[in-house]
């Protein structure tokens, strides 16, 4: 056993929840990333004494100062990874293996064997660097597909800890699932946690089901029972946003002003209607483009009074497939703007940038119909901050049945984003509904956001967690 250190929770994850930020006269400082997760378990961490490990962003040739941190009163452990590294095992196995074959093969999964080599080396460091901090009989928290193996390969040196996994993007069906050449490596890595959460019950069903038939171990509904007798479960965790505080921000006199200050500048329209994506191709971000260029051409929207925003953040931006892409969405916004906009009117406002959580909010409030179309997602946390701060219980969502939103969700416009015409009839619905029907819509939508945010996500894992007793025997059964 690896000698144990002195946090009583360790969340490891690819990322750390910070970014470096580089002043212009080249000193560098963090600054806390944005998004729901870090927030959620920032609380937690500083009641458990918790420790956070992961990458920052760079390569080791780049900067040698990797020390452990503290920063925000958290403790965080940064993860060397070489340029080399960087393109094997993030760009390539995580990103062009994994993430297309979770994503229901939307782009074509490669399967590279030195890129596997380096999702090994690279996982085995993740784990040990768990092992040297955690406390005895701690925490550990696994995050997403980057990391699969941690929980098998930080079982064996320290087989006293509690160990989670959580997946943040879709678990695939087994029929495609078994394209991959190390299918069971990948699954005995997930069964060294004590609980695999995924978003859905699918999820968790697809993952018991290849358990069962790939390694062989016995399986009762979402319990795993392994030849020693250590039992695993695999649940549904649907994770959210910190609701409250996306409404508060919504409600500011500041984000109320530049939603106002971003309709005048749209030209005050009668309707806009917006998109905000990490620019990946999973994200549908093609179709729904098409759909509204569609209603534009055929008279259904005029340029004169609808607008569309799109925000599609960089992402990824080395990988192939997510270059196509962007060359594909440059070229669809440049043909539609070309042929429908007028001067001062582009059909679609096109931003590929990425903003702060207040521009978002102002740009939220300043929607009235948001669209979400995902070919296959997770979650998707954007719909889920648009509903957030619809505090008026106006404005429409428009929803793709393939976001694990959809489940919650149900009262959206629901869309197949493969079919174009279904998703212009939705659009029109929605920019035709009387304000009575998006009333009701929006408060039930906004009760279930509310109801489940982030926070119960996260301590309603890690009680589970916490519940698990050393033997992998849980103390608790429900
Ligand atoms: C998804 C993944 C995360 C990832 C994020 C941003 O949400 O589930 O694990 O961190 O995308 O992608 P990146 O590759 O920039 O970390």
């Amino acid at each position: 056993m690896t000698a144990s250190g002195s946090a009583d929770l360790v969340i490891v994850a690819n990322r750390l929840p910070v970014d470096r930020v580089v002043e212009p006269d080249g000193t560098s400082s963090w600054r806390r990333s944005p998004g729901g997760l870090v927030s959620a378990l920032e609380p937690v961490m500083r009641v458990h004494d918790g420790a956070w490990i992961g990458w920052t962003g760079g390569t080791s040739e780049e900067s040698d100062d990797l020390a452990p941190f503290v920063e925000d009163g958290m403790q965080l452990v940064p993860v060397p990874l070489s340029a080399r590294e960087v393109e094997e095992f993030y760009e390539g196995f995580s990103n062009a293996t994994l993430w297309p074959l979770y994503h229901d093969v939307v782009a074509k999964p490669l399967f590279k064997r030195e890129w596997w080599e380096s999702y090994k080396r690279v996982n085995q460091r993740f784990a040990e660097r768990a092992a040297e901090v955690a406390a005895p009989g701690a925490m550990v928290w696994v995050h997403d597909y980057q990391l699969q193996l941690v929980p098998q390969l930080l079982r064996e040196l320290r087989p006293d800890l509690r160990i989670g996994f959580f997946l943040h993007i879709p678990f695939p069906p087994a029929e495609l699932f078994s394209q991959l050449p190390w299918r069971r490596a990948v699954l005995e890595g997930l069964l060294g946690a004590d609980i695999v959460g995924f978003h859905l019950p699918g999820g968790a069903q697809n993952f018991v089901r290849l358990v069962r038939q790939r390694v062989g171990h016995k399986t009762h509904r979402d319990l795993v029972t392994l030849p020693d007798g250590r039992q695993v479960r695999a649940a549904a965790y649907p994770i959210s946003i910190d609701a409250a505080d996306f409404e508060d921000l919504a409600r500011s006199p500041d984000v109320t002003r530049r939603a106002e200050a971003i309709r005048a500048a749209l030209g005050n329209p009668k309707r806009v209607l917006l998109g905000v994506d990490r620019l990946d191709y999973t994200k549908g971000i093609y179709p729904r483009l098409r759909a509204y260029a569609e209603l534009v051409a055929d008279g259904t929207f005029d340029v004169e009074d609808t607008v569309f925003v799109q925000v599609a953040t960089p992402s990824r931006e080395r990988v192939d497939e997510y270059r196509k892409m962007r060359d594909e969405i440059d070229m669809l916004v440049g043909r539609v703007n070309g042929d429908l906009g007028q001067i001062g009117r582009p059909a679609i406002s096109y931003l590929h940038s990425s903003y702060p959580r207040e521009e978002m909010a102002a740009l939220y409030r300043a929607a009235d119909i948001m669209v979400v179309t995902p070919y296959r997602d997770g979650m998707n946390l954007v719909c889920k901050e648009y509903v957030a701060c619809r505090y008026d219980n106006d404005g429409a969502l428009v929803l793709s049945e393939f976001a694990g939103a959809a489940h919650e969700l149900s009262q959206a416009w629901l869309v197949n984003p493969y079919d174009i015409n279904g998703m212009k009839a939705a659009i029109v619905e929605a920019a035709n509904a009387d304000p009575k029907e998006l009333t009701r819509r929006m408060k039930a939508m906004r009760k279930t956001v509310a109801e489940h945010d982030v926070d119960r996500w996260a301590t309603g894992f890690l009680d589970e967690l916490d519940a698990v007793r050393p033997s992998g025997r849980r103390r608790v059964r429900r």
